[in-house]
């Protein structure tokens, strides 16, 4: 294991999805403990779960009803233990997700204040409405809808950024902070090595008022004492151990606020998500239509902030794929004819940036969207509100479900594809079925056959894995973008204490050529997604369709 973040790699696992050991179609933590070798086969670093707490699973565990225990669903304080211990016998850090943005409203907090206990209620958010009864602002959930909830006994709302079951807490409060460092130090004694802070960066609320011009973020993003809230975080809990990794989910963040986050000695965090390369199949802040993804914006984004993450001495994490995201296979490249090929490429563009990469389970298999078909198919709260929101706007179900096909969270979200037995592995034949449906591609898709295949997306993100630690410049390097407007090429120059690595990626299913590319001379070929080593230069580089190519002196 590195403890070295800027050499490590992440793998994340959701656990509902990842193995089921009890046959109750949910994956569970002896699953994750089951398939820890096949992580330290991939080569991983740190293993972040996505939280498995006691909780009602509103949204899959999002929704926390108390940090200190574990759901039964998932398993028992002594599997976590276990987990925790088989990690590190393998150098292998355990991450966990703190989602403290909101607690389930089944928590024994929520539950006091609404018993009307004012030491409780000062845990929220209370307001009266307008004059007129409306809701105190305009400002929408994130799943949908307005985010005040109405109290009928206190003649209040209460503030829900995301479901109505998932209530904000007031970090404004001292009383909250202590009660969340409790928590941090409780799993930092377990031995958890690492921390995944959840739509962190939405802690700090500022004033509460209408937005005239959206949907209220600017109103709570990157709030007023967010800094503050988190070196206080830092000082109380994980900035006592340099070695803990701590990662912060920034929704809808400035780069400007990132620089703080993520610095090196601003003391807050290792490192950031940031999510604006997503959104480059969006229409602007909405996610609910179907527009092509924009290379070029996708491009300019993701060199923006490399570069000037870089300037500030700030790190990011780097990644295509988690929990909440479509499967980048289907969304960046190709399911059909190059789907080997478009997978390795994807992979070696986020592997050799500046930055921690993360892995999400079924990624190094190339796992893709769901073949879902119907609406009932779907699980996720945020897609089933806009599948309805999106008929109460006029479009017919048909066009509702197709958009809800393309951006569902549920994509990444079916069961791990671990071979081609009954329900892909991911349970046994004799078990209840999965929680959610099992993607029909598994007998071709799935983790057995990539390991028994040397030319495979699974070997070939081991190799990329393990040049980030044999190869000094992935690491620690500086970064330059090349090609910056080349319709269709993807390329970066890397250099550190005299070596230089050239990374190049053709986006599309089509030949291209790449004129003005830098000399290769003196170099060699460290990684490439094609057998047959087209010589790149004669004054240009040819990429076949979905071609990486990264060379190294
Ligand atoms: C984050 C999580 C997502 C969850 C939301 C609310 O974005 O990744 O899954 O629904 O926060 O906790
Ligand atoms: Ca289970």
């Amino acid at each position: 294991m590195s403890t070295d973040f800027r050499k490590s790699t992440v793998y994340q696992i959701y656990p509902k999805s990842f193995c089921d050991t009890n046959k109750d179609g949910l994956g569970d933590l002896r699953g994750v403990i089951k398939k820890l070798d096949y992580m330290k086969e991939l080569g991983v670093d740190y293993i972040w779960l996505t939280p498995f707490f006691v909780s009602p699973q509103n949204d899959n565990g999002y929704d926390v009803e108390d940090y200190y225990n574990i759901d039964p669903r998932y398993g028992t304080m002594e599997d976590v233990e276990e987990l925790i211990a088989e990690g590190k016998k393998r150098g292998i850090g355990l991450m966990f997700d703190m989602v403290f943005n909101h607690v389930s409203t089944r928590h024994e907090w929520f539950r006091k204040a609404m018993e009307g206990d004012p030491y409780y209620k000062d845990f929220f958010f209370f307001r009266k409405g307008k004059d007129d009864g409306a809701p105190p602002t305009n400002w929408e959930s994130k799943f949908g809808g307005n985010a005040w909830e109405y109290v009928e006994k206190f003649d209040e709302y209460y503030l829900h950024l995301f479901d109505v079951t998932q209530a904000d807490l007031n970090w404004d409060n001292e009383n909250v902070r202590r009660e969340i460092q409790k928590i941090v130090r409780f799993w930092m004694d377990k031995g958890v090595r690492g921390f995944r802070f959840d739509v962190v960066n939405l802690i700090s609320k500022g004033v509460f008022e209408d937005d005239q011009t959206g949907d209220g973020r600017k109103y709570y993003t990157d709030g007023p004492n967010i800094h503050k809230y988190l070196k206080e975080l830092h000082d109380m809990t994980f900035g006592t151990d340099a070695e803990i990794l701590t990662v912060g989910e920034m929704s809808s963040t400035s780069i400007e606020n990132c620089y703080q986050y993520a610095g090196a000695d601003t003391g807050e965090l290792s490192m950031v998500f940031s999510f604006h390369h997503l959104k480059v199949d969006f229409m602007g802040n909405e996610k609910w239509v179907l527009v092509p993804a924009d290379f070029a914006k996708l491009k300019k984004i993701i060199f923006e902030w490399q570069t000037k993450m870089a300037e500030h001495n700030a790190w990011n994490a780097v990644f295509w794929c988690n929990h909440d995201q479509p499967r980048v296979v289907s969304r960046f490249g190709d399911e059909g004819r190059y789907w080997k090929e478009s997978a390795k490429m994807l992979g070696t563009v986020i592997h050799c940036l500046r930055g921690t990469p993360y892995v999400y389970q079924g990624e190094e298999i190339g796992m893709t969207n769901t073949d879902f078909a119907e609406i009932s198919q779907f699980k996720d709260v945020e897609s089933l509100n806009h599948y309805e929101i999106l008929q109460n706007k006029g479009l017919s179900a048909s066009d509702a479900l197709r958009i809800v096909q393309i951006h569902s969270r549920d994509n990444g979200r079916t069961p791990m594809q671990w071979d081609d037995s009954a329900y892909a592995g991911f349970t046994s034949a004799d078990s209840k079925k999965p929680w959610i449906g099992v993607n029909g591609n598994y007998p071709r898709v799935n983790a057995a056959s990539q390991l028994a295949d040397p030319d495979s997306i699974f070997r070939y993100y081991q190799k990329l894995i393990a040049l980030r630690k044999e190869v000094d410049v992935i690491a620690f390097g500086d970064i330059e973008p090349l090609a910056e407007s080349h319709p269709s090429v993807f390329a970066y120059r890397r250099t550190y204490e005299g070596h230089e690595l050239i990374v190049a990626a053709n986006f599309y299913g089509r030949e291209c050529s790449w004129k003005s590319a830098p000399d290769l001379s003196g170099f060699k070929k460290l990684i490439g997604n094609y057998s047959e080593g087209s010589v790149p230069y004669n004054g240009k580089w040819t990429l076949k369709p979905y071609e990486t190519q990264v060379w190294y002196k």
